[in-house]
């Protein structure tokens, strides 16, 4: 990476994110054919804007091990796939039920639901067919099958697939601490468990750092679903590009209504705080990488 001057971290994210959208773009498909509207709805869903922090975590994790092989693009591609994918689902009527994301109107209410639930379908399907392109890019590669390892079982049913399913069993429930880190562990941090595991594999990390870099990951997603649940109803839609009070809406039990706002805010820098202490265990570095994470403590967006 060589040394970045961090002085004006939010030029330096600019960037980094403008190169990642490109890199994403890329693999993009064409608008063509008789499938053309569910096409147009999975490029509507993609690009309408959004952080595109995991793949940023993803490169950024593969910066920080020394990665310099092409082969983690199609995996950056597919990790924002993905997301993309939990988030056409999320939004639908059936389950959150919400009308804007990514300060747009959601894929649903532009498309209609059959199509978004088949948009949906299509980037969770594409994003394996998008990743499976780094085995021409890198042929013998022996990391990469680890990798797509990674991205099917923290996507599934162990994953962010679960995490969903009991996220909307427990609605207008009662639920313990346990089951509340379970959800979030696997809706969230499963997503950016496998972001940075597969930047660190890919760039040949062993297995005990691959672990570390799991954990600092765990962390991250913690303190990133439990800020999102601070902005739901602290933040400001504009900003957010996405409604507030849905998870009230909702009767969502989240973080917020179990700790109060206060311990919420607090725990959100405790668990950022402890992703930064195991990343000093290891013994590599990349400053941006752990801006980031400390950024992301005060996030708005
Ligand atoms: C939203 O994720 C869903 C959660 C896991 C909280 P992001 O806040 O990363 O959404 P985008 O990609 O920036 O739209
Ligand atoms: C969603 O959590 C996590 C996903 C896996 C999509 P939320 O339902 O709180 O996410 P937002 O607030 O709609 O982005
Ligand atoms: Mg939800
Ligand atoms: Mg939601
Ligand atoms: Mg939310």
């Amino acid at each position: 990476m060589g040394m970045v001057d961090l002085t004006n971290f939010d030029d330096e994210m600019k960037k980094r994110v403008t190169e990642v959208k490109s890199i994403i773009e890329s693999y993009l498909p064409e608008e063509e054919g008789f499938q053309r509207t569910l096409l147009e709805a999975v490029n509507y869903s993609m690009l309408v804007g959004g952080k595109k922090l995991r793949p940023l975590l993803m490169q950024q994790t593969y910066a920080m091990f020394g990665g310099t092989s092409p082969a983690i693009r199609p995996f950056m591609a597919a990790i924002e796939m993905i997301h993309t994918h939990s988030l056409i689902h999320d939004d639908l009527p059936a389950m959150d039920n919400d009308e804007y994301r990514r300060g747009k109107k959601t894929t649903h209410v532009v498309y209609g639901e059959a199509m978004a639930i088949l948009a949906g379908d299509a980037l969770l399907n594409y994003a394996y067919e998008t990743a499976a392109k780094a085995f021409d890019l890198d042929p013998g590669n022996p990391r990469l099958g680890k990798a797509f390892q990674i991205l099917a079982a923290k996507t599934g049913l162990d994953g962010m697939i679960g995490g969903q399913s009991v996220d909307v069993e427990y609605v207008d429930k009662p639920l313990t601490q346990e089951q509340l880190f379970f959800i979030y562990k696997l809706k969230t941090s499963a997503l950016i468990e496998a972001s940075m595991m597969i930047g660190a594999v890919l760039a040949g990390a062993t297995q005990e750092e691959t672990e570390k870099i799991e954990r600092i990951a765990r962390n991250v997603g913690l303190a990133f679903q439990i800020q999102d649940d601070i902005l739901d109803v602290v933040g400001e839609e504009e900003t957010l590009g996405k409604p507030t009070k849905s998870d009230e809406k909702n009767k969502k039990t989240t973080y917020v209504t179990v700790k109060g706002l206060e311990k919420a805010q607090t725990d959100v820098a405790k668990y950022s705080e402890e992703a930064i202490r195991i990343m000093e265990e290891l013994p590599y570095e990349n400053e941006f990488l752990h801006e980031l994470i400390l950024h992301l403590i005060h996030r708005n967006a």
